[in-house]
């Protein structure tokens, strides 16, 4: 099937022309049912959609949307224009089975056949319009949910330059103004990126818990008791997850992984697969850490169960198909998600309302 965000384009293309494939035509999608769920408040038909990323603007939200994608997040945005790594910014990924982190230690082949592609990576360096672009195209993102249907603005803080202190508290700062412009969207959930591998995968920002809650804390007196879903990444450890849940868990509404997982990307001939410097290493996504996705909902339903705490959980990593999608919920998630599996199936959406749904409600 044609993905609807084509690799093969430039990332400016796909914004500026995109969605492509499926998302283009008309949708087969018809409504049956009356929304029976709920996902941080908000009433849901299916508890599934498309997460941070594959869905660049307006355009591709509403198609999914279209399509019977029901929870879907506006790709992550930033305070101010970033602009995108150079092309290409997605290659199909050959692993033979899971990536487990063992695996991902070595090099993994990736290049540009994408027939049969199961996994791919995804190296964009978290591109963003000027908010007074983004800002009015989300809006009409939030808008082109139907009934049963919700969007989620994704956001990110922005480093800036200077001494430690004063940088720290204008990192925070930023965190703010980026909530606080996506809240005027008029998003009913908001979702911080803590899990953005661009920067090195050990300095990710959901690795460091006090900086999480100095930021958590200062959009949460911003944001008021609006839903916030903090964006992780793959913790190979529990202790730092379980720290995590313990000191951010009061202060949000909820926790979606994973995120990609990193590896080094080589061409058939062994070389760089991504050109240009800090591109060495790129996160995997799709079919091959699908086991990263599963296992993260489990660790989060276990800190939810035994810590007696109330938060929601969307499960994503790897899902392609209705098993998928139950194989999550059973394991916990509130909602599930799809990036790869989507880009590249874009009726699943449509195919996930045909099943029963038998799990914990949300
Ligand atoms: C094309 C593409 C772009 C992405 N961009 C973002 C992003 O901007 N912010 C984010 O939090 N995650 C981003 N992701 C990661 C996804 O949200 C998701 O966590 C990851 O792809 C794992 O899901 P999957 O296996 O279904 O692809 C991106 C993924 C893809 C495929």
């Amino acid at each position: 099937m044609i993905p609807f965000y084509d690799p093969q384009r430039t990332y400016e293309d796909n914004y500026a022309l995109g969605p492509f494939g499926a998302f283009r035509a008309s949708s087969p999608f018809v409504r049956a049912e009356q929304p029976r769920s709920r996902f941080l408040g908000q009433p849901v038909t299916r508890p599934f959609g498309i997460p941070a990323g594959p869905l660049l603007n307006a355009a591709f939200c509403a198609a999914a949307f279209g399509h019977g994608f029901d929870v879907n997040v506006y790709k992550t945005v930033r305070t101010r224009a970033h602009r995108a790594y150079p092309f290409p910014n997605t290659l199909a990924v050959h692993v033979d089975g899971a990536l487990t982190m063992e695996r991902a230690a070595r090099p993994v082949t990736a290049d540009s056949d994408f027939r049969h592609v199961e996994s791919i990576t995804n190296s964009f360096g978290v591109p963003s319009r000027d908010p007074d672009e983004w800002q009015p195209d989300m809006a009409k993102a939030v808008q082109s949910a139907g009934s049963g249907q919700v969007l989620v603005g994704s956001f990110q803080g922005t480093r800036s330059d200077g001494h430690s202190a004063d940088r720290m508290a204008a990192y925070v700062a930023d965190h703010v103004r980026a909530a606080t412009l996506v809240a005027e969207t008029g998003a009913k959930v908001l979702e911080l990126n803590l899990s953005c591998p661009n920067e090195g995968a050990s300095n990710l920002l959901c690795f460091d818990t006090p900086t999480v809650v100095k930021i958590v804390e200062a959009i949460r007196n911003a944001i008021g008791d609006m839903p916030l879903v903090l964006k992780l990444a793959y913790f190979a450890e529990d202790p730092p997850l379980a720290k995590l849940v313990a000191a951010t868990s009061s202060l949000v509404d909820g926790y979606a992984a994973v995120n990609t997982i990193p590896a080094t990307l080589v061409g058939a001939d062994g070389g760089q697969a991504l050109p240009g410097k800090g591109r060495e290493v790129g996160g995997v996504c799709g079919a091959a850490i699908a086991w990263a996705g599963l296992e993260m909902t489990e660790r989060l339903a276990t800190l939810r169960d035994r810590g007696n705490r109330d938060f929601a959980i969307v499960g994503i990593g790897g899902v392609r198909t209705e098993h998928d999608y139950a194989t999550l919920r059973h394991a916990g998630a509130d909602a599930v998600m799809s990036a790869t599996g989507a880009m590249f199936d874009p009726l699943l959406g449509v195919r996930i309302h045909g099943v029963a749904e038998a799990s914990r409600p949300a």
